[in-house]
């Protein structure tokens, strides 16, 4: 186990000199879930009303977990496992593991280093990173930061279309430009969940901290409610991504596009065939729609929905290296990971991002091993047990 604290795969120049936290991580935060404990000690009421919750009950966000905890691993023996690895290939790429940071909102909110930690410990980790548009530090600032790194993985962008086409155009270039290598675009979140953790606690942004990527963005246009109107349906919701802005979008860049946020069959076949290049199988980690289907239970049905090779990533509840062999044997390409990482930032800045994607690598070696699986190419659905 001495690999877990693998601080050698880390560049020297990506712990920002101001990280405080570097030694601070306590020496029994060894598995995701200890980071969130021990995460709750550095957050405040506010931030952690916004990072950890979700939607109306929590169904959804308790879902998620157990749905995965409810798999079982069916394990074969006496397999070769010399020269194993769990490099996968997306989208053009071969990465170094199936792990992907999410995209989080206002990580400054986290630890002052915010956005630019997480892309530090990803690269310095070969882990993919989804920049959210909602991010608390400038777009350029974190490609410039990691951009030239050779090996570290793939910087995506994930996108919420705005009302207004030109800013939608004028951000998608300064995404091309920075130098990002693919659109994600959210499709599960029209208007913000029922949160009402953060609605007790009347959740504010930190000071200092906002959304800098939209800045510049005007106001929506406000139509003037007649009475009986809902402020949702004929306020907010005017401006509304469709399939229609699908096309739109595809013809505004050369990005592959991803949508994210799909839990239906029928909506991943629409997607395949507009041409869109993968999908990330997600709810949003609950804090939507509370009581969809956990992304566990509907991952099957859109993997037998879409080619065999179409890029399909999943996320919601991903906490143990087991979780992650069980996405990509349900028929996963690769992972993504939200709070877990959040709460290592929270903890120890870039340290503890790469803590956190540390030992979820390490674990999934071990489940691999454990399962006798030498490549995750091996890995197929018969690696989960069904009961007689
Ligand atoms: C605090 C917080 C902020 C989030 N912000 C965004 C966002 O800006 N854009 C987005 O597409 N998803 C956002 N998500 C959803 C994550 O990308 C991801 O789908 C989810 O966190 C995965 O579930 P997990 O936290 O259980 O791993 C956010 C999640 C959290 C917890």
């Amino acid at each position: 186990m001495s690999k877990v604290i693998g601080w050698e795969h880390m560049s020297s120049s990506f712990v920002a000199p101001h990280v405080p936290a570097l030694a601070s991580l306590p020496a029994g935060v060894i598995t995701l879930q200890d980071h969130e404990t021990h995460a709750r000690t550095r957050l405040d009421d506010n931030a952690w009303a916004y990072f950890s919750g979700g939607a109306g009950d929590e169904i959804t966000v308790r879902a998620n977990r157990s749905a995965w905890d409810a798999l079982q691993l069916h394990p074969r023996i006496l397999q070769p496992l010399a020269g194993g690895h769990t490099r996968i290939e997306l989208l053009g790429r071969t990465l170094a593991h199936p792990i992907l940071l999410a995209p989080v909102a206002y990580q400054r909110m986290a630890h002052p280093d915010g956005e630019l930690a997480t892309a530090h410990a990803a690269a310095a980790l070969g882990a993919g990173m989804i920049l959210s548009t909602l991010a608390s530090t400038k777009l350029e600032a974190v490609a410039q930061a990691v951009v030239q790194d050779k090996d570290r993985g793939p910087l995506w962008f994930q996108l919420y279309l705005q009302h207004d086409q030109g800013f939608n155009r004028a951000l998608i270039q300064r995404v091309e430009q920075a130098g990002y290598e693919a659109l994600v675009l959210t499709v599960d979140a029209p208007t913000s969940g029922a949160r009402d953790r953060e609605r007790r606690i009347n959740f504010r942004l930190a000071p200092g901290v906002s959304a800098v990527n939209l800045a510049g963005l005007g106001p929506m246009p406000a139509p003037a409610l007649q009475l009986g109107q809902s402020a949702l349906f004929d306020g907010l919701l005017q401006s509304t991504p469709t399939w229609a802005d699908i096309e739109w979008l595809k013809a505004q860049t050369r990005l592959p596009l991803l949508l994210k946020g799909v839990l239906h069959e029928d909506d991943a076949r629409q997607a395949a065939k507009l041409g869109v290049d993968g999908i990330i199988v997600s709810n949003h980690g609950g804090r939507t729609l509370d009581t969809t289907p956990a992304t566990a239970a509907v991952l099957p049905r859109i993997r037998n929905a879409v080619a065999k090779d179409f890029p399909l990533l999943v996320d919601g509840g991903i906490r143990r290296g087991t979780d992650v062999l069980k996405a990509i044997a349900l028929g996963a390409d690769a992972v993504l990971i939200g709070r877990p990482y959040v709460y290592g930032l929270a903890n120890a800045g870039a340290v503890g991002v790469a803590h956190v994607l540390r030992l979820l690598r390490d674990e999934l070696e071990m489940a691999m091993a454990l399962s006798g699986c030498r490549t995750l190419a091996q890995v197929s659905p018969a690696l989960i047990f069904k009961q007689d």
